[in-house]
């Protein structure tokens, strides 16, 4: 059985999950459930990042132990993910014991290859980003590019990852795996730094606590990220369960954004290399979510939290909106209208308001029992072309396009509904055949759809009256046309996606 591992990057919790977080978390849960309606294995990852500096210090100015102030902090995330209907497997936190001893595993097998080392380090350090710069990188020199921040000066004596002596084995193994880094702008860029030559980097701090003790030396804790990127092994039993781990990795799916590329891209899997590991199968990078045209930060007071846009359009709109507008690589600009526009659309009136009309023409002409659809139906190689189509654009990690795919077989449902008018037909078998199609049609996009929109498909699925629910059924054969049985309870109910009218 096929097996998909997925995974967003895990979130730092000083700040508050906003609609950027929500993105990456989104897209993931939409792939997982993709592969699960597929019948693959799937594992799907999320969870917090709470080691280093930062987190350290923002427990200290309230007064509290990292720990404790952890412990409210993580809640927000899962909070938040429940709300949008995130289906993950499993939610991570790095100051659980069980990540420790991986990370602890994993550094001892870096170590014992003799990858790490010690040295001495004296570098500029933005706190923000937890990671080291070099002056050139620097706005005037001395603020950090991402944060428009005051660096600060940190010398140390550490132990440092040997990161200079895989330049070659990283380039060699991107010539063999052309699939690793998609978009192709993102493993250029990757590329970019390998090429550009890579520096040994320090993977311990002796003045803080906070963090994963370096097994051979307890006086010091590793490195945030290189604690942070484990999270994805530790999740799957690396250094406690051999067979499990071997059972899903190295097949797994990294979903993260554009800021992160570095570590996910060059970092990472020099890091598994050097352990004795293979590399994820591949990174999945998008672009940023702007707001006003800038980056979302506490600073700009521009972040956006996912409650204020679901109060407005439900879980299922807020979610289609950014699968379908935010195509994964570039940046994209969040816009108000454009997601009343989309919703409006696509949700309320074309898939809400052909199920509104199916069953109310159901109602009026075949007394609310759905007929079955024809088997030489003109929407069947419509459904078919769709369902290739979003498929395909699934497997490229790309739902802007699957969802595209999948609503021409509800604009076409439409297309036919009005060419054919059965509402002003007399009962009988010319209406039934329509609408027998179109309710075939609907049961597809319910199931096409429902990564995207779980809640409103499963809905449809009810008011059709099929039993079960669209996240049950298997791709492709309930893709098929003719798996609507007819003679089923077709219901009425509110509108699925009730008409939006802008607030000013
Ligand atoms: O970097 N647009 O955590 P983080 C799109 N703990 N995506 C955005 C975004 C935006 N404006 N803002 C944030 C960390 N994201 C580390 C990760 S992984 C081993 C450790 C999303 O809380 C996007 O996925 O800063 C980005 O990569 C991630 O949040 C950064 O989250
Ligand atoms: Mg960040």
């Amino acid at each position: 059985m096929a097996r998909f591992y997925v995974t967003t990057p895990i979130y730092y919790v000083n700040d508050a999950p906003h609609i950027g977080h929500a993105y990456t978390t989104v897209i993931a849960d939409a792939m997982a459930r993709w592969h699960r309606l597929l019948g693959d294995e799937t594992f799907f990852l999320t969870g917090t990042d709470e080691h280093g500096l930062k987190v350290q210090r923002a427990a200290e100015a309230r007064g509290m132990t990292p720990k404790e102030w952890a412990d409210v902090t993580a809640e927000r995330f899962r909070d938040a993910w429940a709300q949008l209907a995130i289906s993950n497997d499993d939610f991570i936190r790095t100051s659980e014991p069980r990540h420790h001893r991986a990370v602890q595993e994993l550094l001892q097998r870096v170590y014992d290859n003799g990858h790490i080392e010690l040295g001495t380090y004296e570098g500029l350090y933005c706190v923000a980003c937890e990671a080291y710069y070099t002056p050139d990188e620097l706005i005037d020199g001395e603020l950090c590019p991402i944060h428009e921040r005051p660096v600060e000066r940190v010398k140390e004596d550490n132990w440092f990852f040997k990161l200079s002596r895989f330049q070659e084995p990283l380039l060699d193994w991107y010539a063999e795996h052309p699939g690793f880094v998609r978009p192709e702008t993102k493993r250029n860029e990757a590329l970019g730094f390998i090429r550009g030559g890579l520096e040994d980097f320090s993977i311990s701090r002796s003045s803080i606590t906070w963090g994963v003790p370096i097994p051979w030396d307890p006086s010091q804790v590793t490195y945030v990220w290189f604690d942070a990127l484990v999270n994805y092994l530790t999740a799957i039993g690396f250094g406690e369960d051999d067979e499990r781990f071997a059972s899903w990795w190295p097949a797994s799916h990294h979903i993260i954004g554009k800021d992160i590329l570095r570590f996910h891209c060059v970092y990472w899997p020099a890091m598994l290399l050097a352990a004795g590991l293979e590399p994820p199968q591949d990174v999945t990078v998008h672009g940023f979510l702007l707001v006003g045209g800038e980056k979302m930060s506490k600073t700009r007071l521009n972040q956006i939290a996912p409650a204020d846009l679901v109060e407005e359009f439900g879980v299922d709109g807020f979610r289609y909106h950014f699968l379908r507008d935010v195509p994964v690589g570039p940046d994209g600009d969040f816009s108000y209208e454009r997601m009343v526009d989309r919703y409006n659309g696509d949700l309320a009136n074309n898939f809400g308001n052909l199920l509104s009309r199916v069953a109310t023409v159901v109602g009026k002409k075949c007394g609310g029992t759905g007929p079955a659809p024809r088997a030489d139906s003109p929407l069947a190689p419509v459904a078919a072309e769709a369902y290739e189509a979003a498929a395909r654009a699934w497997d490229e990690f790309a739902p802007s396009q699957a969802l595209e795919a999948t609503w021409r077989l509800v604009r076409e449902t439409n297309a036919l509904l009005e060419a054919t008018e059965p509402w002003k037909m007399d009962p009988g078998p010319e209406v039934e055949a329509v609408l027998g199609d179109a309710l075939e049609a609907l049961r597809i996009v319910s199931v096409l759809a429902s990564p995207a929109i779980p809640a409103a498909s499963e809905e449809a699925w009810r008011r059709i009256g099929l039993p079960g629910s669209p996240s049950d059924q298997r791709l492709p054969a309930a893709a098929a046309w003719g798996g609507y049985p007819g003679g089923l309870p077709v219901t009425k109910g509110a509108p699925l996606f009730p008409r939006l009218t802008p607030s000013a």
